[in-house]
């Protein structure tokens, strides 16, 4: 497994470019099945995941073509298996979402049972809720679900808790639904409004989008279309952190701030001197060490589960006290073990991490747990003294494109060993 090596050397500064979103582009992927007509989609981060979502979609008989850096070229015409299998499934839970596009364009589906993961049990109950409230057959046999249904009947869904994928997987199936759909306590994340856009753009009707209650009027069928995937806010406010953790001054570009309002409220109150402008973020500490600040993590527009751990590695160095709450996910602290390891001050009390900074951390060698979690170890590491080792980096790879080069080009000393055996 490959390792990272990080060498803590003082302020980074400079400038990088955005990806694609990746829980983005992992939906937008799904909905090309949707249609017998190609789907067009650029902006597409090169990560791990997009990786498997492209040979879960091609082993379906979808063509699946990489015309360019980023830019992906499906063809679901000739859907040869409504199957979803385990070995690809347990690799990315984000497969979950061919179920709905599946059962609304080819009236069945197979799909393998996510599992549970690092982070959560993430039960998909809310997912099979909804389509049964359309009219589809759900059975779970042998780890897998089966969902059958000729012709999925609008329908007025209230989700008990929000979900990101489980809006996404009904909002998709309901484009080619009979009738109508509504979608209540619905998630408003940018990256299902980016889904709907794409949706729209296939020839959808769709409102409502980023607010609580989608609807979403049945089709006949949806057509060709293209669709840029919006920039990664999550892979944005990892490289601002750098700089609040480094005492540095960052600008990423190829973004959008509107779509991190919480996180950049957040790096004020840290002491951030912020820049904006329509497609960039700056991020200037000025050489002054970070203040504390207290996190409540919310679906959107709250503050992103998804920057949580990143924001424990800041809090790690910052000045002063303050306390963590993780309200979305049940076990979403492992990075704080890993951070002690650096002498980071943390105490953990269930869902509420107390985080007491230090002036510097120390190397040690740790290990990544998951996607987040390795982006708060490297941030970390980088406010370290001394060179740190980071094993599991696989992790990382998953949801940042060229994490090396981007570093790098910040002046972070970083580099990757792979380990053959
Ligand atoms: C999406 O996961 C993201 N993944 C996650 O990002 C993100 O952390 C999460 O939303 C929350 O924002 C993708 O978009 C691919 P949820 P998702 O369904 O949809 C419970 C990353 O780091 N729930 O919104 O799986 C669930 O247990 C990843 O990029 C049910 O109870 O999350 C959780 O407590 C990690 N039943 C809460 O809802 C269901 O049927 C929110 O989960 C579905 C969810």
């Amino acid at each position: 497994m490959d390792k990272f090596i990080i060498e803590g050397n003082g302020p980074l500064n400079g400038e990088i470019a955005a990806s694609g979103a990746k829980n983005a582009a992992l939906p937008i992927l799904c909905a090309a099945l949707l249609s017998d007509e190609p789907l067009t989609v650029t902006n597409v981060p090169r990560l791990w995941d997009i990786g498997t979502a492209s040979r879960l979609l091609a082993q379906m008989g979808v063509a699946v073509e990489q015309t360019e850096a980023h830019t992906i070229v499906l063809d679901a015409k000739p859907i040869t298996t409504c199957v979803a299998p385990y070995e690809l499934v347990r690799t990315m839970r984000a497969s979950i979402l061919v179920l709905g596009p599946l059962v609304a364009r080819r009236g069945e589906a197979h799909v393998s049972l996510p599992g549970g993961c690092a982070i959560g049990a993430r039960p998909v109950d809310l997912h099979l809720m909804g389509l049964e409230a359309m009219g589809a057959e759900i059975t779970l046999d042998g780890g897998f679900i089966h969902a059958q249904c000729k012709k999925l009947k609008g329908a007025h869904i209230v989700f008990d808790t929000v979900t990101v994928t489980g809006t996404e997987n009904l909002m998709m199936a309901a484009t080619l639904a009979e009738g109508e759909t509504i979608l209540e306590n619905a998630a408003r994340e940018p990256e299902v409004v980016d889904t709907a856009r794409c949706l729209r753009a296939m020839g959808a009707r769709i409102s409502g989008d980023g607010t609580t209650t989608i609807r979403i009027q049945g089709v006949e069928k949806l057509h060709a279309a293209t669709h840029r995937v919006l920039p990664d806010r999550i892979e944005t406010g990892t490289y601002l952190l750098a700089a609040a953790v480094t005492r540095g001054r960052v600008r990423v570009t190829h973004t959008d701030p509107s779509l991190l309002d919480a996180v950049l409220v957040k790096l004020q109150q840290a002491g951030a001197k912020l820049k904006t402008g329509t497609d960039f973020i700056e991020v200037d500490m000025q050489n002054r060490r970070a203040t504390s600040v207290n996190i409540h993590t919310m679906p959107h527009p709250g503050f992103p589960t998804d920057m949580q751990a990143q924001m424990m590695a800041m809090n790690c160095v910052a000045e002063g006290v303050a306390t963590i709450r993780e309200t979305i996910f049940e076990n979403r602290f492992m990075h704080a073990q890993e951070l002690m390891r650096l002498g980071a001050d943390i105490r953990i009390e269930g869902n509420l991490a107390i985080v007491t900074g230090r002036e510097r951390l120390q190397a040690a060698p740790i290990m990544a747990t998951d996607l987040r979690a390795s982006a708060s170890l490297v941030l970390a590491a980088l406010a370290a003294d001394g060179e740190t080792l980071i094993d599991r980096i696989y992790h990382m790879d998953r949801g940042y494109e060229d994490i090396e080069g981007k570093l790098s080009a910040l002046g972070a000393r970083i580099k990757r060993v792979r380990q053959l055996l």
